[in-house]
């Protein structure tokens, strides 16, 4: 496979079936999200639109046509004391990971939330998530923490690990 005619780019209303295909799939197949509840267009809808109207990036892959996954960060904790920090998801096609696409999100979402002036970045983590645990430390975040048994899905306990990226000094 081949990522050449890899683009990322924001994310439009044409993107939200791709985006929930995707999203899908990690409900049902996953520990990546805690939900085990699948979601229809309206729902993406509904969310695609809170993340623009606060000013929040979402991007896609898209990869000859196609969305091949994509990233976007909102709050973190809904209170004005932790407005300079987010919380970010990142997912790929399940036909389309171990080719780099995660990390091109990731590297275009970490520069749109310095410019946009984010302090933080946090990634929270089932914690035997190996490929994504790898792609946040090779983009240089760090493990802050670890809950234990905080989630269940699936008949068993989740552990959860948290990873931080902090993007400027002040
Ligand atoms: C986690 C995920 C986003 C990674 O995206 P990806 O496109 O497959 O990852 P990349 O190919 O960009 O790899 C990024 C880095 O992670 C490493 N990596 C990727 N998959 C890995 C795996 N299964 N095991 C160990 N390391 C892995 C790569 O070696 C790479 O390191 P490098 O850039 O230093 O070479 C993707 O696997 C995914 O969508 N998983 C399901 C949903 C999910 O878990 N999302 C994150 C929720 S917190």
């Amino acid at each position: 496979m081949t990522t050449s005619n890899l683009t990322i780019r924001d994310a439009a209303q044409a993107d939200l079936h791709g985006i929930m295909e995707i999203y899908n799939d990690a409900v049902a197949n996953t520990t990546a999200i805690w939900n085990e509840t699948l979601v229809d267009l309206d729902n993406r809808r509904t969310w695609f639109d809170a993340r623009k109207a606060k000013g929040y990036p979402v991007l896609v892959a898209e990869l000859d046509g196609a969305v091949a996954g994509y990233a976007s960060y909102g709050d973190w904790r809904a209170f004005d004391g932790y407005r300079f920090t987010v919380e970010h998801s990142v997912y790929v096609h399940r036909d389309f990971r171990g080719h780099g696409i995660g990390r091109r999100l990731m590297e275009e979402l970490i520069a749109r939330a310095a410019s946009n002036g984010v302090h933080v970045m946090i990634a929270a983590i089932e914690a035997e998530n190996a490929a994504s645990i790898a792609l946040h430390t090779t983009l240089g975040f760090r493990v802050a923490g670890k809950f234990s048994e905080v989630g269940t899905k699936f008949g068993r306990w989740l552990d959860l690990t948290c990873m931080e990226l902090k993007l400027s000094t002040v």
